[in-house]
């Protein structure tokens, strides 16, 4: 479980994350929902620890966040930021391959480069691999630093928009992949996730944010209503059910 207790975040003069309390489930998928600006990415960053605790507490399986060791992080946390700037000159197979550094330093074993291989294929980057990435589009980009955090393998998987630029069918894949992760191999993922429908079909369990505070959260039967998200975005959306799936419509 990662366990956040009274975060407080100030950027600038704003109060981006007001006391946030929330528990993340082990095992499952997490969806991190809530309008532009509502402080989704700052909880990611500082859960990852890409930025220092201000205020607050973060516990990654019982122990204090700030207390684990930068090589112990990487073996137990992967992270796909919303913001994906990287140097470009760099070669998809390499990016993808830097996620097993953690595991073996610089000492690539026959597992490691036998996961990045496959990570290539369930990705659907073995075509691009040569390229670089800047000779790729956005999905294409996206679906290769999906692929690097995927091949570091580790229990907890953080990933900021990762549907960002994806047609229908990487999509799909994508949360396929995600679904398995967590089903198969006891994996636990946060995702940050602007469509609904994706997150009612894939999502165990939601944490939703609104103005640095948690709205809601809890299982996704029910804590996902059409008053909850209409409430959340201040615009109407209607779960309505067909074939024992809920959908989000708001148009
Ligand atoms: N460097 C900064 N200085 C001041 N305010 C900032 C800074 N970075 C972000 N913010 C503000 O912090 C708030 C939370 O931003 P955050 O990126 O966490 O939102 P988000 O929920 O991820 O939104 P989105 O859905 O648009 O990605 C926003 O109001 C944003 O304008
Ligand atoms: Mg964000």
């Amino acid at each position: 479980m990662i366990s956040v207790s009274e975060l407080t975040h100030t950027l600038g003069n704003r109060r981006v994350l007001d006391e946030v309390s929330a528990d993340i489930p082990k095992g499952k998928i997490t969806a991190l929902i809530g309008p532009n600006g509502a402080g989704k990415s700052t909880l990611l960053h500082l859960i990852a620890r890409h930025s220092p605790i201000q205020a607050g507490f973060i516990h990654l399986d019982e122990e204090d966040l700030t207390k684990i060791s930068a090589t112990d992080m990487a073996l137990r946390m992967a992270v796909v930021a919303q913001d994906l700037g990287v140097s470009s000159r760099l070669r998809v197979k390499d990016l993808v391959a830097f996620g097993r550094w953690p595991k073996h330093h610089g000492r690539p074993t026959d597992k490691d480069r036998e996961a990045v291989k496959q990570a290539l294929e369930e990705f659907h980057l073995v075509d691009l691999q040569e390229r670089f990435l800047d000779e790729i589009s956005g999905g294409q980009k996206q679906r290769a630093f999906v692929a690097m955090a995927y091949v570091q393998d580790t229990d907890w998987l953080l990933l900021d928009e990762p549907l960002n630029n994806l047609d229908i069918r990487y999509a799909k894949s994508l949360m396929q992949h995600l679904r398995k992760m967590a089903e198969e191999k006891g994996k636990s993922i946060v995702i940050v996730i602007h469509d609904l429908n994706y997150a009612l079909a894939n999502a165990d369990y939601f944490i939703a944010v609104k103005e640095g505070q948690i709205a809601f959260a809890g299982e996704t039967s029910q804590v996902v209503t059409s008053e909850a998200l209409s409430h959340l975005y201040e615009a109407e959306v209607n779960i309505i059910e067909k074939d024992g799936k809920r959908f989000a419509f708001h148009h």
